[in-house]
């Protein structure tokens, strides 16, 4: 954490010239989304400076509802996501912070049905997700999204992400297939047969034989990679195991927890197939289920 005057925040490592950053901090929360419990959840509350974090937040909010990726950065749909998740964990959500940020998302839909990084950019399977996600947490219910956004684009877009030959998911039209996207469009599809009642949008088999014939390293390191001809790495190691997870289980929606926590806090899975040793993840915060509800809740307690 850095804990100068002008930062909040975490950085990416330890030292004097790291600056805060808004993708830091969301990596840093959800981590510690992960291993909060009983035991150690008066010291995380400690540890996370929550007010300062707060009015860092408010230093990147731009006017037109985006956010700065860090003081002075970028500001695209990734880091209006990863603030309103780490917004909508600590419970300080406010109206400056949420002001016009729906209004600067459903503009970045493109014409192509999938969101952008930034107005007028293209269809791209991250910021999808981090578009679609982030809207989760600035709506009330599932039906307003339609009088956001154009949902059926949407939904025809992110089909035609998968390929029929590799099973696996493309990141924009025309480019190759890679093993990430199995996490940035494979939770698209959960999300969206939540939202619309409609059955299996991404062919859950096709993704998973994908992922186990193309993605695995079968020599001495093991992990997931994008694609047979690279290495494997941490990041697709992890979003490749969240992509296989969803190939194996259904999300649905808690109403209760909807009308009390939050539409993007209301995620529930099931297993499709009892023998998967995979845990079950949640599609908008890509941590195992439950976890980011549990977290608030200890955020909350006095
Ligand atoms: C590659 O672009 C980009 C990626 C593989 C990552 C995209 C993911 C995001 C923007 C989501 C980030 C989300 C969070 C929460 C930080 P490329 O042009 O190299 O690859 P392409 O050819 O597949 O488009
Ligand atoms: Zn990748």
């Amino acid at each position: 954490m850095d804990e100068t005057d002008t930062a909040g925040g975490f950085s990416g490592a330890e030292g004097e010239y790291q600056l805060p950053h808004i993708a830091s901090t969301y990596a840093a929360l959800l981590s510690l989304v992960i291993v909060i419990d009983d035991d150690n959840y008066e010291r995380i509350k400690k540890g996370i400076i929550v007010e300062k974090i707060h009015q860092w937040l408010l230093s990147l909010k731009q006017p037109n509802g985006s956010f700065f990726m860090h003081t002075n950065g970028e500001t695209d749909v990734r880091a209006m996501y990863c603030a309103l998740v780490i917004i909508n964990l600590l419970g300080i959500k406010d109206k400056k912070l949420t002001e016009n940020c729906v209004e600067w998302l459903v503009n970045c839909q493109s014409y192509e049905g999938g969101f952008g990084g930034d107005l007028m950019d293209e269809a791209h399977g991250g910021y999808a997700f981090c578009g679609l996600s982030a809207l989760l947490f600035l709506i009330d219910n599932p039906k307003q999204l339609y009088d956001l956004i154009d949902v059926d684009s949407l939904i025809s877009w992110m089909v035609k992400r998968q390929y029929a030959m590799e099973g696996g998911c493309s990141g924009r039209t025309n480019k190759l297939v890679d093993g990430c996207y199995s996490t940035w469009v494979g939770s698209l599809s959960p999300i969206l047969e939540a939202i619309t009642g409609a059955e299996e949008l991404i062919n859950r088999e096709k993704l998973e034989n994908y992922i186990l014939c193309c993605c695995q390293d079968k020599g001495q390191f093991g992990g997931f990679k994008d694609k047979p001809t690279m290495r494997v790495d941490f990041y697709h190691t992890n979003y490749v195991s969240c992509g296989l997870s969803i190939c194996n289980s259904f999300h649905f929606i808690d109403e209760k927890i909807m009308k009390e926590d939050g539409l993007a806090f209301s995620f529930k899975a099931g297993k499709l197939n009892d023998n998967c040793p995979l845990e079950l993840v949640d599609p908008v915060f890509t941590v195992p289920i439950g976890t980011p509800l549990r977290f608030k809740k200890y955020m909350e307690r006095e």
